[in-house]
């Protein structure tokens, strides 16, 4: 079996930054309302002028993760394009970012819809086929512009997301490093699949006047029901891949949890028993971007010099479905 390795990772964040401030102009809410009961502060809003579609945002973080991994875009051999929030419903945008990425190899290309745990299942499911050399060097991408399928006046689920992107170049290890994927865990829990959902607008219940006219075309979420579900689940998968490599939380240097709510987070650190210290949390500037919460602040920790060269990182998500996932891994 092949090692796998991060090679290179980037970000791009819409320029508009929306304050909790901001958003009391919008609904009935208060910074200190929001900061109190998530840990969000900023999210980052895409323009819907162009130029910042997930795509774009993906094709930015894309050259600078290549940068990092010193690779040019026909050494990626398979893209994984993680989103509920698709530039259209077809192509799929994995096709479109090849082809802004210039990339002419003709590889594999494909989208998912995981939502919160999509970037964790994308690097888990590259991680098999590089493990046995089907493929060499895979660009895994969490990318959503959820601003266009949030409820703008409902304050219970407005507040709480963002856009933005996050990508990791994941290849072969060929540098005779100890860099290596240690262990994975992908599942998913149907029964919950009413917590967190946008039933209009698919092949069942197309979008109607009525459904325009009555803001039933949004995302929707019972809050109170995925916090629960979320703690739990986040904490059991952390404890799974660990046994699975047979490590333990010592072994840990990096929790990087999806980034849904502080209150969430602090809570799976207690259950597990992790100190806060070593968990990274950058929601306060983000809110919750799905996919790319995770990459973003992976990114971010490695950009600022926190996640060195031969760190234990614990990758840990949650989302929609239910789905969640988790990845152990030598960075
Ligand atoms: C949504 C969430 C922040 C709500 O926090 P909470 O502590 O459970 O708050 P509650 O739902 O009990 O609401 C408390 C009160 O605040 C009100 N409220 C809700 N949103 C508000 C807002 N933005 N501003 C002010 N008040 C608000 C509610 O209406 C409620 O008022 P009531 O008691 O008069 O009915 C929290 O449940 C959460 O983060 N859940 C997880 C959501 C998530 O991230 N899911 C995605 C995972 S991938």
């Amino acid at each position: 079996m092949k090692k796998v390795k991060i090679k290179g990772t980037g970000i791009y964040t819409p320029k508009k930054v929306v304050s909790n401030t901001d958003l009391e102009k919008i609904v009935e809410t208060s910074d200190e309302w929001i900061f109190e009961r998530t840990g969000i502060r900023n999210r980052r809003i895409c323009s819907t002028e162009g130029g910042e579609w997930p795509s774009d945002m993906a094709y930015h973080a894309t050259l600078d993760a290549l940068k990092a991994a010193n690779l040019e875009p026909n050494d990626i051999d398979f893209i994984v394009f993680a989103s509920v929030t698709p530039d259209f419903k077809l192509p799929n945008t994995a096709c479109i970012l090849q082809q802004k990425l210039g990339i002419t190899n003709k590889c594999a290309a494909i989208d998912i819809a995981a939502a919160c745990s999509g970037f964790v299942y994308g690097v888990n499911m590259v991680t098999g086929l590089i493990k046995i050399g089907a493929i060499k060097n895979a660009l895994v991408i969490g990318s959503e512009m959820l601003s266009r399928e949030v409820n703008w006046k409902d304050r219970n689920s407005c507040i709480l997301f963002g856009d933005g992107c996050g990508v990791a170049i994941i290849g072969e290890n060929e540098d005779g490093d100890e860099s290596d994927i240690l262990s994975l865990h992908l599942g998913a829990d149907g029964s919950g699949k009413e917590f967190f959902d946008q039933p209009i607008g698919g092949a069942v219940e197309p979008i109607t006047e009525t459904h325009l006219k009555e803001d039933a075309h949004y995302m929707q979420m019972k809050g109170k029901e995925m916090f629960k579900v979320a703690t739990r689940t986040l904490a059991e998968n952390a404890k799974l891949v660990l046994k699975k490599a047979d490590k333990t939380l010592e072994d840990v240097d990096w929790l990087i949890p999806h980034q849904a709510n502080v209150r969430i987070i602090e809570t799976t650190g207690k259950m597990l028993g992790i100190p806060p210290e070593k968990v990274i949390i950058n929601i306060d500037k983000y809110a919750n971007t799905s996919a790319a919460t995770v990459p973003i602040a992976m990114h971010e920790a490695i950009a600022d010099g926190r996640i060195k060269r031969g760190d234990t990182l614990l990758l840990d998500a949650f989302g929609a479905g239910l789905t969640s996932g988790a990845t152990l891994l030598k960075y």
